[in-house]
């Protein structure tokens, strides 16, 4: 058997009856490749049922929750005044030197079974979830979190208190896509599977859902998410905050507009100005 199908049998299996030992030795060979980058949770991908390029490994996620499952709590306490307790299964990622990360002391946690590749800089407080995988020369800033599953390209830029949304919790199919040169501003959250394009700047402040439709000023559209296509950002696309009157007596009655994002413009020279990144900081 391969080992997506030893996953998901043991996956459909019911948790009492099932032999934990031969479970945990498939889990460790599938959380060392997650560790490696050569098991992702969404892979490029131009085959029958991809979207937009990406094709999405659900067999990952059932090996991360099969790990939860499978996991004991356990003491990860240093000492008797930092006390920790967790799965047995997820500890954190063990990173040395020679995987070239920068991980600058303060508050950050990288969980096992996530992939970073050398030259990402991470500054505190950070978190990586389990199954994420951030590309290199990625930079997380502090406050970041980039949930679990979620696939951050190369060379972006995830500001301080940017919220990359995971797809273990709430159970969501799609994880989010952040694909290569995306500057992702301040206090962002994206959501739901969202995927962003290359190159797209996300303003600060804004939030996308799998439910926040998203105004192309540009292009005169109105992107949302289908039954069969996740909120996908163009390429280039320039998105900043909104508002939107909404229809309805009672609401035009009392002024009410809600948030909405918008696309104002495609990158342009005096984008690629105000997102540059600062090479001697990486
Ligand atoms: C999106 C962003 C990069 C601006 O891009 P830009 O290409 O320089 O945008 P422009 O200045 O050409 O703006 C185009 C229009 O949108 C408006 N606009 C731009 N950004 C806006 C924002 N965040 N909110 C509201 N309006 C905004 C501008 O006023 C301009 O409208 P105008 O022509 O009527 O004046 C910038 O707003 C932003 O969010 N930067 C991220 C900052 C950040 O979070 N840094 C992280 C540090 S940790």
């Amino acid at each position: 058997m391969t080992l997506k199908e030893q996953i998901e049998d043991f996956f459909n299996q019911d948790a009492g009856s099932l032999d934990r030992d031969a479970a945990l030795r498939t889990f460790n060979e599938f959380k060392f490749f997650l560790n490696q980058g050569e098991i992702r949770a969404a892979d490029r991908s131009t085959e029958d049922g991809s979207v937009d390029g990406w094709s999405v490994n659900s067999w990952v996620k059932k090996g991360i929750l099969l790990g939860f499952r499978l996991g004991q709590m356990h003491d990860y306490s240093p000492n008797a005044q930092f006390r920790y307790f967790d799965k047995s299964t997820f500890p954190l990622k063990s990173l040395s030197l020679e995987h070239g990360v920068r991980v600058v002391p303060g508050g950050t946690s990288v969980r096992d079974g996530s992939f970073v590749a050398p030259n990402v800089v991470i500054m505190p407080p950070a978190y990586i979830n389990v199954g994420a995988y951030v590309d290199e020369g990625t930079m997380v800033d502090s406050h970041a979190l980039v949930g679990s599953c979620a696939q951050v390209g190369k060379r972006v830029h995830l500001s301080a208190a940017t919220q990359v949304g995971g797809v273990l919790e709430p159970v969501g199919a799609m994880p989010v896509i952040i694909e290569d040169d995306v500057m992702v501003g301040g206090n962002c959250g994206i959501y739901e599977g969202a995927i962003v394009k290359r190159r797209a700047v996300i303003g600060a402040g804004v939030i996308l859902t799998g439910s926040t439709p998203v105004y192309d000023l540009v292009k005169g559209a109105i992107y949302r998410r289908t039954a069969t296509r996740p909120l996908v950002i163009p390429e280039g696309a320039v998105v900043i905050q909104g508002s939107r009157h909404i229809d309805g007596d009672f609401a035009r009655q009392h002024h009410i507009a809600i948030y909405t994002p918008v696309i104002i413009k495609y990158r342009d020279e005096k984008t690629d100005a105000a997102t540059a990144l600062e090479e001697s900081l990486r």
